[in-house]
């Protein structure tokens, strides 16, 4: 069992049921943990370091998603084996929990299943998303090193081929169907955009008839090729509304866990649920530079892999230790800045003012999630913001 000494207890990572829970002090100490520095002083109001971690090992892949938000290229930048077994050292001193090995088609690297079973030896959990092109039977075996694995499929059929650009749709299939027999956890990722949206109750059907662990949902993000194609595929104001009740109906008839990405606090918020019910569903607001961080091939540290400035290189301990001490201010600053509608709103604690990225590229980093629809119910439709970064 890994445990984590925090300012409130500690955090505990469980096999059965799969989860990272976190414990008072008396728990803490009831599992072992005699006393921590982080238990004197005040609350510092945020994690002692990220828990999740995306390595985003490659920036290379041959698939040419349209909207790919790390704009991967066949000839992008990766980082090289010994790179990036540093960058998981840095992450275990840090005791982070899991790690989120991505890209670019992660999968492509010669090095990939190493790195993973390094990162277990380091006390870490490895998780990986894949496009699951050409996996091989082999591969897919391969892969129960990893806590969880993820294929991506925005789409069933000719609708894949829409969302992504090109006909892979038969492939992450295949892919799924090996990965169900040889792995513990696999899922789908499905990213929703305003015209992927009517997709999803076929896709979570998918996901039940493969007997799938879990259906996370990604809110199409404005960075990388996505930049171009969001004035398209942002979600409109009423299917912003509709989400999380058709969450929540799909999660009820297909008996699939579906999980939203930090990114959509605010579409769930919307509807006023208890904080139990918004747990059940995984929801809190945006997390970069708390529970999130993310590494880019360079070794640039952020807060988010959608976008943030870099607070230090994973390879200099002192500039990571400084970061998760006192630095991501970009998000970790919001809420106590936060203007209407943010400032008055009761959830404002657990959303942290919707996503930083969409904000941004609407304008403002500053400013309330555009998206958010007491925002939208909040703005007159014709004011506009000025620019600011963080
Ligand atoms: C960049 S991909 C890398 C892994 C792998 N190549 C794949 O396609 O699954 C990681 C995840 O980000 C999602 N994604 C890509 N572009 C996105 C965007 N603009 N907004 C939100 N998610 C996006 C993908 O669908 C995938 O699930
Ligand atoms: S900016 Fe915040 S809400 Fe948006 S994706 Fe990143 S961590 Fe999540
Ligand atoms: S008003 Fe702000 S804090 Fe409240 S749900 Fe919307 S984005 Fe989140």
């Amino acid at each position: 069992m890994k445990l984590r000494p925090e300012w409130n207890g500690a955090l505990v990572a469980l096999e059965r049921p799969h989860a990272l829970v976190s414990v008072n002090r008396a728990w803490a100490r009831r599992l072992g943990v005699k006393d921590s520095p982080r238990w004197r002083g005040d609350d510092p109001g945020h994690l002692s370091a990220p828990t999740e971690v995306h390595l985003v090992v490659s920036k290379r892949c041959s698939a040419g998603c349209t909207s790919c938000y790390v704009d991967a290229t066949p000839n992008g930048p990766a980082l090289e084996a010994r790179a990036a077994r540093q960058a998981i050292d840095r992450l275990a001193a840090l005791g982070v929990f899991h790690v989120a090995l991505g890209g670019g088609e992660a999968m492509d690297l010669d090095y990939l299943f190493e790195l993973a079973h390094y990162a277990r030896s380091k006390g870490l959990v490895p998780n990986l998303t894949t496009a699951g092109l050409g996996l091989t039977v082999e591969q897919a075996r391969a892969c129960a090193v990893f806590g969880q694995i993820n294929v991506s499929v925005d789409g069933v059929g000719e609708a894949y081929r829409r969302a992504r650009g090109f006909d892979g749709y038969a492939h992450a299939v295949k892919a799924l169907r090996a990965l169900r027999a040889s792995c513990k956890r696999v899922g789908i990722n499905f990213v929703v955009s305003r015209s992927s949206f009517d997709e999803l109750p076929r896709v979570v059907a998918l996901a039940r008839s493969l007997k799938l662990d879990e259906v996370e949902l990604l809110r199409f993000k404005p960075a990388g090729r996505g930049t171009a194609t969001f004035a398209q595929e942002d979600l409109t104001d009423e299917q912003a509304r509709a989400l999380f009740p058709l969450v929540r109906r799909l999660t009820f008839r297909h008996r699939v866990r579906l999980k939203l990405d930090c990114s959509f606090a605010p579409m769930v918020f919307w509807h006023r649920p208890s904080v139990a019910l918004a747990r059940f569903f995984g929801v809190v607001g945006c997390q970069g530079g708390n529970v999130l961080a993310s590494v880019m091939p360079d070794g640039s540290l952020t807060g988010c892999s959608f976008g943030g400035p870099t607070e230090a290189s994973i390879f200099d301990a002192a500039g990571v230790d400084r970061a998760v001490e006192s630095g991501f201010q970009a998000f970790r600053g919001y809420a106590a800045r936060a203007p209407d509608p943010c400032r008055s709103c009761e959830y404002l604690s657990l959303c942290n003012g919707g996503c930083r990225v969409v904000a941004a590229a609407k304008g403002d980093w500053w400013q309330p999630d555009p998206g958010c629809p007491r925002v939208v119910a909040f703005r007159p439709a014709s004011r506009s913001v000025g620019a600011a970064s963080p």
